[in-house]
């Protein structure tokens, strides 16, 4: 090892954006301490795993990866390998034992203790940084971010609502907004760094509730979309619960917020959502889709759906099943359920669909929702979409990739374009997942 590759250090992030913004922290902190960013793995003096335990097959992920790294530690006593984020979180001291090459231990709110524990672990103990912090948001470090067009802008951590299959409230602890003046700070940094695209995050972001002055979610993204007027404002993800008639009402007149709402739903029967104590009925989770649909015209909707949850019978599944048909999301992330231990299902509830059922539930709501979202995006062929371009294709350099205001990712010819510029496509071509086309010439 050369003298400078122990201060250098690699983050592999897993799970959703909550963890890239947590990384993006990590990072700050690190550097402020003289550690810097290694190119890859392999020149890394420290690995850091920013872990997810939403479902069992995200731990499956961090197992496997772990094994690939054991490897490198045995040719290299001297990387410090942390796992941070929410497995360690969730599953306490007794992540130690996933493998014998971690090092440490940071949950999501101990990201301060890092250089410490990296110290610690140095000296050949085996820290762990587990304590929950409420007042925790950050504040005061300025996130060093991946990429450079589109910012993700965290507004609150944790969340209070006790969805029965949910480890999020073990893993994340109580919500806590940041303060409106803070966020709006970040969006003023977030617009002079040249970023085109916001995304407000929370577990529930629109529970929002500014701790000083008490502004709500609405306020904050009404404030946020005036600060940065040219830039595309988004937020996610979204409780039915929290979406107001005054909310949809500010996406629908600020013509910089994207047109487009993630709203789980979870399941399409009244009597499993119950089940899954997400506090409202399929009736009323349909209502706010009419409400969303009357206020904001050519809205996209998605949503995420579990199919297997304990005790669904056939026509709960059917249910689910019309409820896809009906709204006809854009899009859907579609998981069959796995029980989480010390969840309130875990221990209340009977997890009795076996699993070859959950299998083949979830892709009976799989293939629905791609031929309805391969049906939507049909539609748009022939139309002209506006594209915020944001990286290369994978396909091919000659091609850009990006996405409408409604979320939908669109590959084009490059042209003379580069990411990071707003681009009018016309649309030639259509799979389920993508759309196809050619900037338009006028
Ligand atoms: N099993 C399956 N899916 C789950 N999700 C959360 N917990 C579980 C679980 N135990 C899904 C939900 C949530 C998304 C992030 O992950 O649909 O909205
Ligand atoms: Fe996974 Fe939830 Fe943690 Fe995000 S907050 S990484 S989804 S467990």
């Amino acid at each position: 090892m050369t003298a400078g590759k122990g201060k250098t250090f690699y983050i592999h992030t897993f799970g959703c954006q909550m963890n890239q913004a947590d990384s993006a922290i990590i990072t700050a902190v690190l550097q402020q301490e003289g550690y810097t960013v290694a190119e890859s793995e392999e020149s890394a003096g420290i690995i850091l795993l920013n872990t997810c335990a939403v479902r069992e097959n995200a731990v499956d992920r961090i197992e496997n990866y772990l094994q690939r790294i054991q490897g490198m530690k045995k040719r290299d006593k001297r990387l410090v390998i942390g796992l941070a984020g929410c497995i360690p979180q969730y599953q306490r001291e007794e992540t130690l034992t996933l493998s014998p090459a971690i090092d440490f231990l940071a949950g999501p709110d101990s990201y301060r203790t890092l250089p410490a524990l990296i110290e610690q672990a140095r000296g050949g103990a085996k820290p762990t940084s587990l304590e929950f912090n409420v007042a925790e948001t950050y504040e005061g470090i300025d996130p060093v971010r991946l990429g450079l067009i589109s910012a993700i802008v965290p507004v609150m951590r944790g969340c209070n609502n006790r969805c029965a299959y949910c480890v999020v409230p073990f893993t994340r602890g109580r919500e806590r907004s940041h303060p409106f003046r803070s966020v709006i700070s970040e969006v003023q940094q977030v617009v002079a760094a040249g970023y085109r695209e916001i995304t407000l995050i929370g577990q529930n972001v629109n529970s929002y509730h500014d701790p000083e002055a008490g502004m709500n979610f609405a306020a904050l993204l009404d404030a946020v979309s005036r600060e940065a007027p040219q830039t595309r404002v988004r937020f996610t993800t979204s409780h039915p619960k929290d979406i107001s008639a005054e909310l949809v009402r500010i996406i629908a007149d600020r013509p910089n917020i994207c047109n487009h709402i993630h709203l789980p739903v979870q399941s399409g029967s009244t009597v499993v959502l119950g089940r899954m104590n997400r506090g409202h009925t399929i009736e009323e989770y349909r209502e706010k889709i009419a409400l969303i649909r009357s206020i904001i015209p050519g809205v996209t909707l998605s949503t995420d759906i579990i199919a297997g949850f304990c005790g669904e019978r056939e026509e709960d599944h059917q249910a689910s099943l019309e409820l896809l048909s009906s709204v006809r999301f854009d899009s859907a992330y579609m998981f069959f359920y796995s029980t989480r231990p010390g969840t309130l299902a875990a221990r209340t509830l009977v997890d009795d669909v076996v699993e070859e059922e959950k299998k083949r539930r979830l892709q009976e709501i799989i293939d629905l929702q791609n031929s309805i979202s391969a049906d939507l995006f049909q539609q748009a062929i022939g139309s002209v979409v506006e594209v915020l371009a944001e990286t290369e294709s994978r396909r091919s350099t000659g091609q850009l990739m990006g996405r409408t205001v409604g979320n939908r990712a669109v590959v084009f010819d490059r042209e003379s374009h580069q990411p990071g510029d707003l681009v009018r496509v016309l649309i030639t071509a259509a799979t389920s997942a993508t759309l196809t086309g050619r900037p338009e010439h006028r």
